[in-house]
C-alpha cells in the first residue's frame, strides 16, 4: 500500500541496499558495513542497535566474533556475576541455555524486545569495536573480548553453517571447504575479516587496559582456573580468600565446562531467539569444544597459507596466534 508507513525494518534494508553486497558467501548475501560484512537480518540488528541500545553503566558487554567460545564465556561471566544470588543447584544455567542469560542486544534492538534481566550487568555482542553503539564508550561500560584460532574457527563456522542446510541437502555442493576456505582468506564471513574484529578489539585493549580485557580461547582451555579468576577480577568480582578455598573456581569451571554444559537438559533441547531470523537450536552451540579440530581438516599447504595471512594482517599489532 502506498501510504503503509516503512516499519524500522523497511528503513533498514533500504538504508542497506546501497551497500556492497556479495552474493558467494554461504546461505545469504553479505553487505558491507563500516568496513565488515554481514547477512541482512543481523545487519538490521547492528543498525538498530547502533540507532536505540542504552546499556546501563554497570554492564559489562562480552564480545566476540561468532564461534569463537561465546557460549562459554557466557556462562562463565553469568556464573561470576551471580554467584552470590544464587545456590550452585539455583543456579539459572541449569535450566536456561547461556543465550538466554546473556541475550545479545543487537538481536534484541532487531526484534524491539528485551530479554535481558536487569538485574544482571552482563549484555553480549558480535559487533566489531569500531561500529560498537557509542552509547558503549559514552556509558564507560567494560568490555569482555575472546577470540580464538582462525582456522579452529573456520571450521567451527563450516559445521555450524552446514548444520542450516535443510534434511537431504548435498553438504557439499552447497557449503564445500575448499570455497569455505577461500572466501574466509579473502576476508568474506560474517562479521568479517575476521583479523579485522581481532585487531580492533586488541588495539583497544593496549589503549585502555581497564576497560577492554582481551582473551584467547587456546589460554582459556589450556589454564582455565586462573583465566576465571583474571575476569572476576577484571569484571569487578574478585574471589575472596575464603571462596578460593572453598573452591568456588573449580566449582564454575567445572559448571561451564563443555561437557557439563552440552548435558544440561537446557541446552540438549530448546531454540535460541524462536520464532525469529536468528533461531538456532541449542544443541548447535556445543559440538566438540577442542583446540585444534582444523587438524582433521586442513592440509598443510592450507594451513601455511591462513596462518600467513593471519600473521601479515596482525604485523605489527603486537598480538599473534
Ligand atoms: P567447535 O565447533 O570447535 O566445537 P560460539 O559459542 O562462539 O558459537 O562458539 C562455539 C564453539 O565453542 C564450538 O566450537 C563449541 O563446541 C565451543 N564450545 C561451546 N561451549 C564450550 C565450552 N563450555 N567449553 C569449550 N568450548 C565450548
Amino acid at each position: 500500500e502506498a501510504n503503509a508507513p516503512l516499519t524500522p525494518q523497511d528503513k533498514y534494508k533500504e538504508i542497506m541496499s546501497r551497500f556492497p553486497r556479495r552474493d558467494d558467501w554461504v546461505l545469504q548475501p553479505l553487505y558491507q558495513y563500516q568496513g565488515f560484512w554481514y547477512f541482512q537480518d543481523y545487519l538490521i540488528g547492528l543498525l538498530a542497535a547502533q540507532e536505540n541500545f542504552k546499556p546501563q553503566p554497570s554492564d559489562i558487554v562480552i564480545c566476540t566474533y561468532p564461534k569463537t567460545g561465546t557460549t562459554w564465556l557466557k556462562a562463565l561471566a553469568y556464573t561470576i556475576v551471580t554467584r552470590s544470588r544464587f545456590s550452585d543447584s539455583e543456579n539459572p544455567l541449569l535450566i536456561k541455555a547461556p543465550h538466554d542469560c546473556v541475550p545479545f542486544f543487537e538481536i534484541d534492538a532487531a526484534r524491539n524486545t528485551s530479554n535481558r534481566d536487569p538485574q544482571v550487568p552482563l549484555v553480549a555482542t558480535h559487533i566489531p569495536y569500531t561500529s560498537l553503539p557509542t552509547s558503549i564508550s559514552e556509558s564507560g561500560c567494560k568490555l569482555v573480548y575472546l577470540c580464538r584460532d582462525p582456522k579452529d574457527v573456520l571450521i567451527s563456522m563450516w559445521h555450524f553453517l552446514r548444520g542450516k542446510l535443510p534434511e537431504g541437502i548435498d553438504k557439499d555442493t552447497y557449503i564445500n571447504l575448499n570455497n569455505s576456505f577461500e572466501i574466509f582468506c579473502e576476508g568474506i564471513a560474517s562479521n568479517g575479516p575476521y583479523w579485522d574484529h581481532v585487531s580492533g578489539y586488541w588495539k583497544a585493549s593496549v589503549e585502555s587496559p581497564e576497560k577492554v580485557l582481551f582473551l584467547v580461547y587456546e589460554d582459556l582451555k589450556k589454564d582455565t582456573v586462573s583465566i576465571v579468576r583474571k575476569l572476576a577480577e577484571f569484571m569487578g568480582y574478585p574471589f575472596t580468600p575464603e571462596e578460593e578455598t572453598r573452591g568456588v573456581v573449580q566449582e564454575i569451571v567445572e559448571l561451564c565446562s563443555f561437557d557439563s554444559l552440552k548435558n544440561l537438559k537446557a541446552n540438549t533441547s530448546g531454540v535460541y531467539s524462536p520464532d525469529s531470523p536468528y533461531t538456532i537450536r541449542n544443541t548447535e552451540f556445543f559440538r566438540k569444544g577442542t583446540t585444534g579440530d582444523w587438524k582433521n581438516y586442513f592440509n598443510e599447504e592450507m594451513a601455511a597459507r591462513l596462518d600467513q595471512i593471519i600473521e601479515e594482517k596482525l604485523n605489527g599489532s603486537g598480538f599473534s596466534f
